[in-house]
């Protein structure tokens, strides 16, 4: 990984090919040779006879100092390991490989080239534009005491993206946030162990931040950037790390106090944030479509639908929502 040069490049101003092999300490060839593996990595690298290479707009890499230094240390305590990785497969899959203790362990990369969705779907993920974190944690009650946690993560996820001055996000049962009804963050939440006792649970959070719209084109559904809401919102976004700080600042709390408070201490900021709550949708489950009316979750995160007058509790990590349009 071209770390070295990324990091010359990172500032969006023109280097020449010289000055960046003298700062590493090669040739100009070999500058050069670097400079191809970075685009194959999808970075955009601008070269300009005369001027040398950038990065337009240039790139806000993230540092493990930044993160460490904007967190809370009361959140910082529940942290036993923490990894940022330049590229892996998918930071869900890199923890579920890795025999950590029983605290909380952290995953963060700039890119995924096998980034994981909910329903089997891929996670667009290139390098140094968005995030991609994941966070595990053990419960010692088996998988009932998780009931409603990946709906949790979603509540904490937009308390920490309004701390950074971001507001009009919700979430779409389970956990997608949106934005203007444009998909800004998804959650997806795998488990190990023990059914019934001790069970390690991988939270994967990713979330658009800056990415070109030239990386998105296989994403199937309409999305939104965080830069795009500051923008419309008028704020000046923090630095990435910092976004991750905040995250981490939630999350490790709610994975602390979850076994012992459960999705009953988070539903009623989870129903302020639905997105759905008293409109017409279309439920489905593999090819079966059920058509109600949303009317919130149940003290387990269950997503409520309302048909002829009775509630229906619909539940599984398959099913998918939208709103219903008008035949
Ligand atoms: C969704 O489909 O809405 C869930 C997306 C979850 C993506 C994140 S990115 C970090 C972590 N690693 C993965 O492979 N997936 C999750």
């Amino acid at each position: 990984m071209q770390l070295n040069l990324l990091k010359l490049l990172a500032d969006g101003e023109y280097h020449s090919g010289a000055d960046l092999g003298e700062k590493l300490g090669v040739s100009r060839a070999a500058v050069w040779k670097q400079i191809q593996k970075l685009a194959e990595l999808s970075v955009v690298i601008e070269s300009v006879k005369g001027l040398g290479y950038r990065i337009p707009g240039g790139l806000d890499l993230l540092s493990e100092l930044e993160i460490f230094s904007s967190m809370d240390p009361v959140a910082g305590d529940c942290l036993q390991n923490f990894t940022l990785l330049q590229q892996v497969d998918s930071t869900n899959s890199y923890l579920l490989a890795t025999p950590f203790g029983t605290g909380a362990s952290v995953c963060l990369a700039e890119q995924q080239s096998a980034g994981r969705g909910r329903r089997g779907r891929t996670w667009v993920s290139p390098y140094g534009k968005n995030i991609y974190l994941s966070c595990t944690w053990t419960f010692e009650s088996g998988v009932s005491a998780l009931e409603g946690l990946s709906l949790a993560v979603g509540v904490a996820l937009i308390k920490a993206l309004e701390e950074c001055g971001l507001s009009g996000l919700g979430l779409k049962w389970p956990n997608d946030v949106l934005w203007e009804g444009r998909k800004v963050a998804g959650i997806l939440l795998e488990m190990t162990g023990d059914a019934s006792g001790q069970c390690r649970v991988v939270v994967g959070i990713g979330m658009n931040v800056d990415m070109d719209v030239d990386s998105s084109s296989a994403i199937d559904q309409p999305w939104v950037n965080l830069q795009e809401i500051a923008a419309a919102l008028s704020v000046n976004l923090v630095s990435r790390s910092v976004i991750v700080a905040k995250l981490l600042n939630h999350l490790l709390l709610l994975l602390e106090g979850y076994q012992a408070q459960s999705f009953s201490a988070w539903r009623d900021c989870w129903l302020q944030l639905d997105v759905f709550s008293g409109q017409e949708v279309s439920i489905f489950s593999g090819a079966r479509e059920s058509v109600g009316v949303a009317r919130g979750v149940d003290e387990s995160g269950a997503l409520l639908l309302e048909r002829d007058g009775v509630l229906e509790r619909c539940c599984g990590g398959e099913i998918s929502v939208r709103r219903r349009v008008a035949p």
